[in-house]
């Protein structure tokens, strides 16, 4: 296995933990309960602390998927093209789509490390960049050459259909959370006016 091969490993697999994560955030956000809902039963750990160490997890393997490839004789990347890749190698634009997926995580995982000092308020305002690194992270995913020959890929490759799956996964999600939240709103105000 080449180092370039490593490095989409492991991008993959940083893609699916942020997908895992993403859809365990949606369901949190539901105040979604095990024991009342599916599967009936307590989990091992609270889904909010599984998500918060998803998430974690995620970002390292993410920070070690482009730090792979400064040991590849074939990328010719340096540590700058990793940590700002405005001139990077090959697919400059792809790349930059990847730091901006990075970046936006990063700042998803401090401000939640650091969520009791900056208010509720605040935390889930920033906590929304979230779904620019989801966008971001499944076009730089789906576009980019693993090959790194700078060549359209193959969009029915399995590893490009296990990115599109996850984007529509989360796409999925995040319409049926918006309509849920709407129906909520519904109900509470249907509530308020029987009340008056
Ligand atoms: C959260 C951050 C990131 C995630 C989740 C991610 C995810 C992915 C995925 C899913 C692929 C496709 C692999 C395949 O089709 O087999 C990929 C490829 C690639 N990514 Fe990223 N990426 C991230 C950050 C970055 C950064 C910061 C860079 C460089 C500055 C980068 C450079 C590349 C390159 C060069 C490829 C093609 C070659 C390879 O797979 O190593 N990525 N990435």
């Amino acid at each position: 296995m080449s180092a370039v091969d490593l490095s989409a490993f492991t991008g993959l697999t940083a893609m699916v933990l942020l997908t895992l994560n993403i859809l365990m955030g949606l369901l949190v956000s539901t105040n979604y309960n095990s024991v009342k809902q599916w599967p009936h039963r307590k989990l091992p750990w609270p889904l909010f602390r599984i998500h918060n160490w998803t998430g974690y997890s995620a970002l390292a393997v993410a920070a070690l998927h482009p730090t792979i490839l400064l040991f590849s004789a074939t990328a010719k990347f340096h540590i700058v093209d990793v940590l700002w890749p405005l001139a990077s190698p090959g697919q400059r634009n792809y790349n930059i789509l990847g730091a901006l997926t990075f970046y936006a995580f990063a700042l998803v995982g401090v401000t939640s490390y650091f969520r009791p000092k900056l208010g509720s308020r605040t935390w889930k305002k920033l906590h929304y960049t979230a779904y620019f690194g989801a966008a971001v992270m499944y076009l730089h995913g789906t576009l980019i050459d693993q090959n790194l020959k700078g060549e359209v890929p193959d969009f029915l490759d399995g590893e490009k259909v296990l990115v599109e799956a996850c984007f529509l996964l989360v796409l999925g999600a995040s319409i049926w959370r918006a309509r849920y939240g709407s129906e909520k709103k519904r109900r509470a105000a249907a509530r308020v006016s029987e009340s008056v």
